[in-house]
């Protein structure tokens, strides 16, 4: 495991030492990246063997030198589509606590318990929550966690079971934010909010790196990734910045293919107006919960890095998210997570508008389980549980069973 060599700001570019906590940058207020000394890291580090680990810290020579507080994340398999032979679905639901979630916070957690912190604070719009309270409880380490009312059962519930303290709030994420930075001056809890510390990052970039390693070490041509807040596809980026400066990868980046729900696409809404950042967006709502993130910490660096791999961003509406979630879990015997739904949605749509071609390599991210969301899925489906004996009645619509 390497040392951190500084945490660089994505905005202004500062040097910041690693020697200590940090959460941005104390100059501009931009997110900080770890940076290694790569120069150094190509002569040492390979790339890791058949046999290395079967999670994230198999590329550990490539993460923080830290003691991992780990629960198995990563390391999820690349299922190729039966009806789709370009299209690989990165089944992240497999992950401690259902989501791709796990990696971020099993760093940042790790690295919090190097640095010593006993209290740690997040906004979440739910999976962020289950995966922090999961592997602060793993570490011995205090989370306060704050999600709003109407988050899935499943996040409420996790939290509650993992001995986290939960605060659900009347409001979306972004006041969630609010709240935790109060506490945070208030308690002293360190703020592990989306992109406002480095290690979540450096933990989700583990998805780029198995992404190339799992395609033997090439680039697809194209990367599906549900946006929220963006943390995965930023970390997925650095980790093409990594490889190649390593000598682990060579060829022309995916394109990066960032999606929304049409119910909150801030994301969406820049990129369609030519904008480099984006503006809060009223009213947000949508059954993909972690979708539901109005203004993004990271909007900018979400935009700069789809415009600079010849991407794009799109938004999907819920009906058709749950109309691919069904196509999927009828057809290919996967329950996606309506945020991964919107992906293979997004992924029709650019197969139909000829931006994508079939026999283009995909790469989708399911960013979690299905089994997440069985009260918003359910409720999206109209679908209560029979009180009495019932035979309930399947009419096929387009191909797709909706259940009545
Ligand atoms: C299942 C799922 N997919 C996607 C996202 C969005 O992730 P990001 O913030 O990295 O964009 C979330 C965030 O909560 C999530 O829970
Ligand atoms: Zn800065």
């Amino acid at each position: 495991m390497p040392a951190i060599a500084f945490l660089e700001c994505s905005r202004c570019h500062q040097h910041v030492s690693a020697d200590a906590p940090q959460t941005v940058c104390p100059a501009c207020a931009g997110s900080l990246y770890v940076r290694y000394d790569l120069n150094e890291l190509a002569l040492t580090a390979t790339r890791p063997a058949c046999s290395a680990v079967d999670s994230m810290w198999r590329y550990a020579s490539v993460l923080p030198d830290v003691d991992p507080v780990t629960l198995g994340e990563g390391w999820t398999p690349l299922l190729q589509s039966r009806r789709y032979s370009g299209l690989f679905l990165k089944e992240e639901a497999n992950n401690p606590t259902g989501s791709f979630k796990a990696r971020g916070m099993a760093m940042a957690v790790s690295m919090a318990r190097h640095y010593g912190l006993k209290k740690l604070a997040a906004p979440s719009a739910g999976n962020a929550a289950s995966a922090l309270a999961a592997y602060a409880a793993a570490a011995g380490i205090e989370a306060h966690i704050f999600m709003p009312r109407d988050v899935p059962m499943a996040n409420y519930l996790e939290g509650q079971a993992y001995g986290a303290h939960v605060t659900l709030v009347d409001g979306l994420i972004s006041d969630c934010g609010r709240l935790v930075a109060e506490g945070a001056k208030r308690e002293g809890w360190f703020d592990v909010s989306t992109l406002k510390e480095p290690f979540r990052v450096e933990g989700k970039k583990t998805m780029g790196y198995e992404l190339v390693e799992q395609l033997r070490w090439s680039y697809p041509d194209a990367v599906f990734y549900p946006t929220g807040g963006g943390v995965g596809l930023i970390g997925m980026w650095k980790a093409f910045d990594e490889m190649e400066q390593l000598g682990w990868v060579t060829g022309p980046r995916p394109k990066m293919i960032a999606v929304q729900a049409s119910g909150c696409a801030p994301v969406a809404r820049a990129w369609k107006e030519g904008a480099s950042a984006s503006k809060m967006f009223d009213n947000a709502a949508t059954f993909a919960a972690g979708l539901r993130v109005p203004k993004p910490y990271g909007d900018a660096i979400i935009l700069e890095i789809v415009r600079h791999s010849g991407g794009t961003v799109i938004d999907i509406p819920d009906d058709r998210i749950l109309a691919s979630l069904l196509d999927y879990a009828q057809h290919e015997g996967l329950f996606l997570c309506p945020e991964g739904a919107a992906a293979t949605a997004a992924y029709d749509e650019l197969l139909a508008s000829g931006f994508l071609k079939p026999e283009d390599r995909v790469v989708l991210f399911n960013t979690g389980s299905g089994l997440k969301y069985i009260d918003a899925i359910a409720d999206a489906m109209h679908l209560t549980r029979p009180t009495q004996k019932q035979y309930p009645q399947r009419t096929p619509v387009g191909g797709i069973i909706i259940p009545q």
